[in-house]
């Protein structure tokens, strides 16, 4: 494939979305739209794949500058993948694998040394992330409560009038069990770890 690792550039916002979008469409995050790219607080890497002028894959690495002030772990200077996308079309063609290597030889100039990342449950995003060297070290649920049967008694409100009819929630508890028996949309979220 004729492919360009390059950094990312305001007029790249459309395609940039689109990609993610699409790349997002058949994965656990399928409703995890944007509207514009993110920007960081912190020193950042935001890198593109492209091939013959399309844009089709993308990574966003952010670094901090104090330990645990954006990772989980707070030990030395790490940096987030906070958005990692390959279009559809082009998956399982090595163009993941390009980013993330142009992302760790950019990684020197943010002075960090791990590079963390979340994803859901999706066995092709596990495969990839443990082939690329990652290994996963936490993970809780994330949880959809959406259905009026399952906010029965879980979801109130304290104003007037107000119903509260759906709900997202974080479930870091041990009993996981009762959580996927009780609500329909439940996701394992995974904190995969490398060291650079
Ligand atoms: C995960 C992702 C970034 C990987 O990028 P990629 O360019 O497709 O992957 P690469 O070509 O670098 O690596 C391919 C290898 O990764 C693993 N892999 C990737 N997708 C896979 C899938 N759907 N099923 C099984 N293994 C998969 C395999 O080990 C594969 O090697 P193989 O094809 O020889 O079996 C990409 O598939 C993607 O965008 N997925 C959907 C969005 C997503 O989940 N993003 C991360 C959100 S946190």
């Amino acid at each position: 494939m004729d492919l360009m690792i390059r950094p990312y550039e305001r007029r790249d916002e459309k395609a940039w979305l689109e990609c993610r979008v699409l790349s997002f469409l058949q994965t656990a995050y399928f409703d995890d739209v944007l509207q514009s790219k993110p920007h960081y607080d912190n020193p950042s890497i935001e890198l593109v794949a492209e091939s013959r002028g399309r844009i089709v894959g993308l990574i966003d690495v952010e670094g901090e500058l104090t330990p645990g002030s954006i990772c989980f772990r707070p030990e030395g200077l790490g940096g987030v993948i906070w958005n990692l996308a390959v279009h559809p079309e082009y998956q399982r063609q090595g163009v993941g694998k390009e980013l993330l290597l142009a992302a760790e030889s950019s990684a020197k100039d943010l002075s960090v040394t791990r590079f963390e990342a979340w994803t859901r449950d999706d066995p092709g995003t596990k495969a990839w992330y443990e082939r690329s060297g990652f290994t996963e070290i936490y993970s809780y649920l994330h949880v959809y409560i959406d259905e009026a049967d399952e906010a029965q008694g879980i979801l109130s409100s304290t104003v007037d009038h107000l119903k509260v009819m759906r709900s997202f929630a974080h479930y870091t508890g041990t009993d996981r069990d009762d959580i996927r028996r009780r609500f329909r949309r439940v996701h394992e979220c995974r904190l995969y770890e490398r060291e650079l």
